[in-house]
């Protein structure tokens, strides 16, 4: 696929996108009608479920521990190019079916404890007054990049998130119907650092030096700027909890851009802020800051319930710091899903123990799922978390 062929997404095709999500109506009342779909009082604890994510999350006992990766619903899965060959990605991300789909299929084919929705963090920042753009070979762009104030004046925080982003709350309430009784859904959101980071920037960076530029050049507007997406985020992350996801998820990819005394200063308020305003929606909420290690202290009163912890730091360590209040979800190194199966199978027992003395764990990878990972190391993977962690509790 070209990305010559990829369309643009800003805020005039909005009103385009409201009417795509308008024709789904009779299949959205039938996912608002049933009676106990997951994420609601009376899905949680039915029978059958498959609820270990949600009470390892809150520190609560488990027969075995719930693992599922990040970009799990990704590239690495043929049932997921198939879908691809025949759209393209901003397509599916604002199509409610294809996002269902594409969010479901890993729970089918590897038996992961929990699915999370299939979109992305850049399009949050579509009603925000971003020009979203897709180029196959870097991924998600922002063809007018925050660089002044007057930038960031013109950015606009919606009242109402379902403006520019209903297609996320549809294809949600489809994956809570389609997945009754089998595993909780995870909504999510960019942090307001990582968002900021990408439209200041304009897409992905290694340096995103024009972001570290504006953070210390121009004080004012980075902390406009920041409290303007923390908002955005609080409402869009609310909105998902009301459209039926069961946990919601920070993703902090860039927060290793800045060292420790800045991060806790100048990112870390924020998150606070988002997860105040998100913690009466009453689900699990999981911070993911990535390069973050020299503030796990703080971090561990961001008001989160579960730290994700990243590849790069010793996962005792990380559960030694950060004490008994919060669970956390990690972190084996996702390249070694290239590894022979045994070896796989011994770096999964080698993580299961490096946990142990943590509130609950969620197994997962230290980042996303690599691209080429065989799928079959994927499911090993899978299978050995299940096995390892029954068989050490017995
Ligand atoms: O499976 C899942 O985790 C759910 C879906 C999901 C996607 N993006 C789909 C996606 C999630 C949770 C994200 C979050 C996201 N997006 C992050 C935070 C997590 C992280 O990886 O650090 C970031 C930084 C982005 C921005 C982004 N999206 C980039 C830089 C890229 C291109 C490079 C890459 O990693 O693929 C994307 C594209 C993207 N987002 C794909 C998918 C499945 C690949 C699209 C394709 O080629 O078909």
């Amino acid at each position: 696929m070209s990305s010559k062929n990829q369309p643009t997404f800003g805020r005039r095709d909005i009103v385009q996108g409201i009417g795509a999500v308008a024709a789904l109506g009779p299949l959205v009342a039938r996912a608002e009608g049933s009676a106990s779909r997951p994420g609601s009082a009376a899905g949680r604890g039915k029978p059958g479920r498959n609820d270990t994510f949600l009470k390892a999350c809150r520190g609560e006992p488990v027969e075995y521990t719930p693992i599922w990766m990040m970009r799990q619903a990704g590239r690495f899965l043929p049932q997921y190019q198939q879908v691809m060959a025949k759209t393209n990605f901003l397509a599916a991300v604002r199509s409610p079916e294809v996002s269902a789909e594409i969010t479901i299929q890993p729970v089918d084919i590897l038996g992961v404890d929990a699915a999370i929705f299939f979109s992305d963090i850049t399009t949050v920042a579509v009603p925000m007054g971003m020009d979203l753009r897709y180029a196959d070979a870097t991924g998600p762009a922002f063809n007018n990049p925050i660089r002044s104030r007057a930038d960031v004046e013109r950015l606009v925080v919606p009242d109402d998130p379902a403006e520019g982003l209903g297609f996320v709350f549809e294809g949600q309430k489809i994956c809570a119907r389609e997945l009754a009784n089998r595993v909780p859904l995870i909504g999510f959101a960019g942090a307001p650092f990582t968002m900021s980071a990408y439209m200041v920037e304009g897409g992905s960076s290694n340096a995103f030096a024009e972001f570290r530029r504006l953070i210390f050049s121009a004080p004012d507007a980075y902390a406009t700027l920041m409290d303007k997406v923390a908002r955005h985020t609080a409402k869009y992350l609310r909105a998902q909890a009301a459209a039926g996801a069961d946990a919601l998820m920070l993703f902090d990819s860039n927060a290793g851009l800045i060292g420790p005394g800045d991060f806790e200063t100048l990112n870390l308020p924020y998150v606070r802020q988002v997860i105040a305003a998100v913690k009466s929606a009453g689900v699990p909420i999981i911070y993911f800051g990535l390069g973050a290690h020299g503030s796990l202290a703080a971090i561990r009163n961001c008001g989160a319930d579960v730290i994700g912890i990243d590849y790069g730091m010793r996962l005792d360590d990380a559960v030694r710091q950060l004490g008994p209040g919060v669970s956390v979800q990690g972190n084996i190194e996702p390249n070694c899903l290239y590894q022979p199966q045994d070896e796989i199978r011994r770096r999964v027992g080698e993580t299961l123990r490096a946990a142990k003395g943590a509130r609950g764990h969620v197994f997962n990878l230290g980042h996303g799922v690599p691209r080429h990972s065989p799928v079959d190391n994927v499911k090993a993977m899978v299978d050995a978390v299940h096995e390892l962690s029954a068989n050490r509790r017995s």
